[in-house]
Formats: structure tokens, C-alpha cells, sequence
């Protein structure tokens, strides 16, 4: 059965759109998410998304991207490509379709100056922090076959908030915290700028792009929480709905119990707006380690992988 690769058209969103729930199960998607997260990106390129048809029928999809726009103080990265999303029709695997639309893309993206291609570690609008090694291994060994190289586990992880108190332990270490002059506390209107300074120097890119939109939209957001010394703001933590984090600490204040202070005052003020779940949908390294002694459990095991071009 031939099978063409072209470049994505307008008219392809609802075959694209049905194809990939059924192809992610785990990450199925609506049509306005879609042409948010997608068509209405502004690093969005047709030249970059391909589409497989076979007998006029879509059966594969596949988005790559390069930045045409710098991402506030992180800039172009233009070395840097990503290939967010890929999948097949189950009936239509194993013919090396993805293969073709996979050096179409890379085609692309080493035109445009891109020398390495990551997936999917991309800020604002990945889905998936890299590959899914349980619900997705079959593209993990297809990435591994075309010489892609892990670059980093990462984690979504989470709990129930119904149980959920401060552990008893944790008022004398805050006492003692607060007597060194650490606090943290629900985010204050006339915090704003103190805290967009915080996240442009410590955390340039998504942190950053996070507060922005937020406090855009809602000035007076609640579900921003800062820990300070003194006056001084030294860590953030965001959430929305039952979606925790990000979450970041001046690397200089690290090691003394703010991140516990910060989380634990975060998950309260969730607690108490109602939510009765929390998640969160990366985390690595020591940061793991980290929720994981507050109480989080892994949910999904993701690998960042990418490819350089020599
Ligand atoms: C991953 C996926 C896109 C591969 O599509 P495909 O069109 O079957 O891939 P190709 O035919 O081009 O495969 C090329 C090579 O990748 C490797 N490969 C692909 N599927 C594999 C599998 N199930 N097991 C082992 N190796 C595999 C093989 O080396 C294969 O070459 P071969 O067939 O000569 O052995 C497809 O399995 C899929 O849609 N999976 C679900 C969606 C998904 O996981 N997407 C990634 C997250 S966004």
C-alpha cells in the first residue's frame, strides 16, 4: 500500500486530532487544546509537520519545531530542535513510515540552523516530558534504532490531598526557620515585581513564563506562593487546579529546609481551596528525591532523549 509523507494542511485537524487519541491513549487531547498547544504556538511551522496519508486517509502525524521567536531571557536556542509528538496508525506500524517523517523533520530543522534534535523537553507546550518508557516503548526502541541518546529520566508524580496533613515534625523546623528569618507565604499583589526579578535571574525560562501568564490573567492569583529571607524573595511555588509546580528555590538558600517550608505551605493552600489530588508532570534528579520522601509516588517514567547532527 503506498504511503505519501506531506506537510501538514488546515484541513487535516480532526483526521490528525482522532488519529492521535487513538494512538496516545494516555494523552489524549481536545481539538481546542490542539490549535492552542499547536497551530496557535508561535514557533508553530507547517514546514515542520508532516503528515502520512495512505489511500487518502491520514495515518501518521509527526511535529517538529525550531524557535522563531526567543523565549523571554532563554533566547532562540537555536541550535535546538524538537520533535514533540510522532505516532502511527497501529495497522500501518513497521512499513518505516514514521522513519520517513522523522527525516523530513530532521531535514527541516537542520536547515534552519537547528544541531541537535530533543524530544521533547520543549517550553511552553510539550505533552510529553520525553518518552513514556511504559505506555510508549515502542518509541523508545524506534528513537533508540535512529541514534537518539538518553539525556535525562524524568517523572510525573503525585498523591491524594485527602489524607494529607503537615507532618508534626515540621513546626520546629519551621519555627527554626523562621527565627533565621525564612518565611513562606501566599503570593501578594505588591510581591509582583520582586518576583518576576527572582524568576528572570534564577529561573529565565518557564518559571518565568508560568508567573507572567498568571498574574496577567489574575494579578491577585492565590496559587502563587513565595518563601522570602527577610524581605527578599527566594523561592516560588505554583499551582493550578490539581497541577502543582512549577517550583523553584534560589540554588543558594538550598539545603536548609526551605523546599519542605515552600512545598508544605504550597500543598495547604491547595488543600484548602479544595483540591484533593495533587500532580505534577516533570521532575529529576535530586528534585525527585525530594517529593519523594514528602509522600509522592511515581506515576509515569519518561526518558528525554535527542540526537546531534555531526
Ligand atoms: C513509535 C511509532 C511511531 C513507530 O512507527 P513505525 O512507522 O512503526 O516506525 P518504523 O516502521 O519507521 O520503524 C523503524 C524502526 O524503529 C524500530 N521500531 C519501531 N517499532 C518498534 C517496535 N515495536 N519494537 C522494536 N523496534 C521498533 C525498528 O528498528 C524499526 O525498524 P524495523 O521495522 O526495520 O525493525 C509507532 O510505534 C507508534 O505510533 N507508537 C505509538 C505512539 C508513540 O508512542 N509515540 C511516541 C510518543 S509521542
Amino acid at each position: 500500500m503506498p504511503t505519501s509523507i506531506r506537510n501538514y494542511l488546515a484541513e487535516d485537524e480532526h483526521a490528525v486530532l482522532a488519529l492521535w487519541n487513538h494512538c496516545l491513549p494516555r494523552d489524549e487531547i481536545s481539538l481546542n487544546t490542539f490549535r492552542r498547544k499547536i497551530i496557535l504556538d508561535s514557533n508553530f511551522d507547517a514546514r515542520g509537520c508532516f503528515v502520512a496519508t495512505s489511500k487518502k486517509q491520514i495515518v501518521g502525524f509527526l511535529l517538529g519545531l525550531c524557535r522563531r521567536f526567543p523565549y523571554f531571557d532563554v533566547g532562540m536556542e537555536s541550535d535546538r530542535g524538537w520533535v514533540t509528538v510522532f505516532f502511527v496508525h497501529p495497522e500501518m506500524r513497521r512499513q518505516g513510515i514514521a522513519s520517513q517523517m522523522m527525516e523530513q523533520a530532521e531535514r527541516f530543522l537542520a536547515k534552519e540552523g537547528v544541531k541537535e534534535v530533543h524530544v521533547s523537553d520543549y517550553t511552553p507546550n510539550y505533552f510529553l516530558p520525553g518518552i513514556d518508557l511504559d505506555a510508549y516503548a515502542d518509541a523508545h526502541e524506534f528513537l533508540r534504532d535512529r541514534e537518539y541518546k538518553k539525556v535525562e529520566s524524568v517523572y510525573s508524580m503525585g498523591r491524594s490531598l485527602v489524607d494529607f496533613s503537615i507532618p508534626e515534625g515540621m513546626a520546629e523546623r519551621f519555627r527554626q526557620l523562621e527565627e533565621a528569618g525564612f518565611s513562606a507565604k501566599v503570593f501578594e499583589p505588591r510581591d509582583t515585581l520582586l518576583l518576576l526579578e527572582f524568576l528572570r535571574r534564577n529561573y529565565p525560562g518557564d518559571l518565568y513564563r508560568v508567573a507572567l501568564d498568571r498574574l496577567r490573567e489574575n494579578p491577585e492569583c492565590d496559587e502563587i506562593l513565595v518563601a522570602m529571607k527577610d524581605e527578599k524573595i527566594v523561592g516560588f511555588s505554583h499551582f493550578k487546579e490539581e497541577h502543582f509546580g512549577p517550583f523553584g528555590i534560589d540554588e543558594a538558600y538550598v539545603g536548609r529546609g526551605l523546599g519542605p517550608m515552600l512545598y508544605y505551605n504550597t500543598v495547604e493552600q491547595m488543600r484548602k481551596k479544595g483540591r484533593h489530588n495533587l500532580w505534577l508532570a516533570w521532575t529529576s534528579g535530586r528534585a525527585k528525591d525530594f517529593y519523594h520522601k514528602v509522600g509522592l509516588k511515581v506515576f509515569r517514567r519518561h526518558e528525554i532523549m535527542k540526537k546531534s547532527f555531526d
